[in-house]
């Protein structure tokens, strides 16, 4: 794909992606018959941005409300509450046919390549289709835009007329990437985009992703539970809790200093950091259905206070672009 074909925009114009105030709220079943639905706070008053070219990791344990918060960005669902704004455009403002045509703009990679393919296209007709829906192309020109971008993520152009049962992960992975750049995004929400791979590829494919998005400048929302993966590709780094932000830092800062009881807890419960002690988080994540009051993290924290149930901790600043939702500042994590 032609570089000229993203639109670079100076840092000073302001983030490309701006959210305020997202939640979801998903209804679920009753327990008793005829009860109303109960609702599950997947993620609750989210506020992000993401820079121009920026990769902003998003980590959290299983169930903390990642994936929601990337499909809300791209708007594959819709918000229960909260505003996504995407380069000036506010996207709830957007009808069903502008939201389609905008979408080449905004683009998602999954965990599973597998799942992500059409296994009847062949590699040729995945990448031909967003290329002809969202830049116009057909025939001959299509065919070698579609060449050029299996090349640009390290596999042949002979591959184009072979179905994705062929490809090994790795490489399915890689076509998955190439069909999300082919209608030229500038930004993209990577979901856990190589967690299901064999841990011999993840570092190939990594490295890709890194260094396309550095050639392109595109932005990255990077959602993924491994903490190794997110400090060697991130800028910035957001923490989940419960749907919630517990801090937000850039990424060194955040792994140097941590200033959130549970950011401290993950570090240390991931191999290789805090001299490797690997101390596991005790407790379960409390159900989403009905969070502890306050701070959500107090039923698993082990500085938590009485106060800690009483209000809800603001998401405050406590170093120059570092953020924390806790009210303690006297402890040493
Ligand atoms: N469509 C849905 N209906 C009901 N609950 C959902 C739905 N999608 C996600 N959830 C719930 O929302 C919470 C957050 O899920 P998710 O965003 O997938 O977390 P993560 O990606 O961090 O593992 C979980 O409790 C999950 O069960
Ligand atoms: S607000 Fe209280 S419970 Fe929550 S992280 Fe801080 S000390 Fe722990
Ligand atoms: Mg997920």
């Amino acid at each position: 794909m032609p570089a000229a074909d993203i639109k670079a925009r100076p840092a000073e114009q302001g983030p490309l992606v701006s959210v305020t105030g997202l939640s979801k709220h998903f209804p679920v079943r009753g327990g008793a018959w005829g009860a109303p639905p109960r609702l599950v706070r997947a993620v609750e008053n989210v506020d992000l941005t993401v820079d121009p070219g920026q990769v902003l990791g998003v980590v959290g344990e299983s169930g903390s409300g990642k994936s929601t918060v990337g499909r809300l960005l791209l708007r594959l669902i819709e918000p229960t509450t909260g505003k996504v704004v995407f380069d000036g455009q506010d996207l709830g403002a957007l009808d069903p046919g502008e939201l389609r045509r905008f979408r080449r703009h905004m683009q998602m990679i999954f965990q599973d390549p597998f799942a992500s393919l059409n296994a009847r296209m062949t590699v040729g007709e995945a990448l031909v289709e967003p290329l002809r829906l969202h830049r116009q192309l057909s025939g001959r020109a299509a065919e070698e835009e579609a060449a050029e971008l299996l090349k640009k993520v390290g596999l042949s152009p002979d591959h184009l007329k072979r179905y994705p049962r062929a490809f090994s992960g790795g490489q399915r992975q890689r076509i998955a990437i190439a069909r999300a750049l082919a209608s030229s995004p500038r930004f993209i929400v990577a979901d856990e985009p190589v967690s299901a791979l064999d841990v011999s590829v993840q570092a190939d494919v990594l490295n890709l992703m890194q260094n396309l998005q550095q050639e392109l400048g595109l932005a990255v929302l990077f959602i993924s539970h491994d903490l190794s993966v997110v400090e060697v590709i991130t800028d910035r780094v957001m923490v989940l809790y419960l749907g919630r932000v517990m801090e937000v830092a850039d990424t060194e800062d955040l792994y140097d200093n941590p200033a959130h009881p549970y950011t401290a807890a993950l570090l240390q419960a991931a191999p290789g950091y805090a001299g490797g002690s690997r101390q596991v988080l005790g407790g379960e994540i409390p159900s989403p259905i009905a969070p502890p009051s306050g701070c959500v993290f107090r039923t698993r924290c082990p500085f938590a206070l009485p106060e800690c149930a009483q209000t809800v901790p603001a998401l405050r600043e406590v170093g120059t672009g570092h953020l924390k939702a806790c009210i303690r500042d006297d402890i040493a994590l």
